[in-house]
């Protein structure tokens, strides 16, 4: 499917093999700028290899991915530039557990982005206070609730300026009563306009904030439609047999 505003994440032709596994299968995609796509599939579809190959964590034997209209280098220091610019937040939230809250929004700026330490304070107490957390960040991650933790990592993510967030399973690690906290922190990111690939099974959060919902099955992209047509009436019987399993939950 094709968007109407301008690409910021594009991938065509992307090929991946883990061994005989044919893990990503002729993988066209773009994202428009501001767009929040929600991908969603069963499990082994190769959702996370997808997020992972947009920002190079894996590699891919064909095809072009793109970012802002720049490929995707393949190593050193044009990559780290590039990957600073993709930001990833995953279901487990990979603080540093030795660091305090305020730490782990500020070590990446100073590091990467080369911000002074009194700099990358202001904006990670602007970014914690945005997640609802500036209260906290003094204490260490082993004393927040999962919901919390992840919530750093969403400020973490967005210390470094991305162009985009990659959310792989953001919330499918938390306790039911910290999900709606995270999911809450995303739906706003999405109106203020942050472009956004989510792998979720919240599909409350993909009726109400996804622009399109990509389902994968098997290493390929089977459906990309906008969530109402979707969930209305799926057109593939993998898509109609997902959506019956989950629903049931
Ligand atoms: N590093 C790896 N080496 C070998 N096989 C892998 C590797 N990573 C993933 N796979 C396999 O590739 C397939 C796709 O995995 P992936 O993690 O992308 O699926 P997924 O859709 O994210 O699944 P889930 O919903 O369980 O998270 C799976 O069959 C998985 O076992
Ligand atoms: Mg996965």
């Amino acid at each position: 499917m094709t968007t109407a505003r301008p690409p910021l994440i594009e991938l065509a032709g992307v090929n991946k093999h883990f061994g005989e596994l044919h893990v990503l299968q002729d993988i066209d995609l773009v994202v428009g700028r501001g767009e929040v796509v929600v991908v969603i599939g069963p499990s082994g579809s190769g959702k996370s290899t997808l997020c992972r190959a947009i920002n190079r964590l894996e590699t891919v034997e064909s095809g072009r991915i793109s970012i802002d209209g720049r490929p995707m280098p393949q190593e050193g220091r044009a990559l780290a530039a590039l990957r600073a610019e993709v930001g990833m937040v995953f279901q487990s939230f990979n603080l540093f557990a030795h660091r305090t809250v305020l730490d782990n929004v500020t070590l990446a700026q100073t590091k990467v982005r080369r911000r002074s330490r009194a700099d990358a304070e202001r904006r990670g107490l602007d970014l914690l206070d945005r997640v609802g957390l500036a209260a906290l960040a003094d204490r260490y991650p082993a004393q927040l609730s999962g919901g919390q933790q992840q919530r750093v990592a969403i400020a973490r993510a967005l210390a470094m300026d991305p162009k985009a967030l990659l959310f792989d399973e953001p919330t499918s690690a938390l306790d039911p009563e910290t999900i709606t906290e995270v999911l809450d922190v995303m739906r706003g990111l999405a109106r203020d306009g942050m472009t956004m690939v989510v792998v979720t099974h919240e599909m409350g959060f993909a009726r109400a904030s996804a622009d399109r919902v990509v389902f994968m099955a098997d290493g390929r992209i089977v459906e990309d439609r906008p969530p109402e047509e979707f969930f209305a009436a799926p057109r593939s019987a993998r898509a109609r047999d997902f959506l019956a399993k989950i629903l049931q939950h």
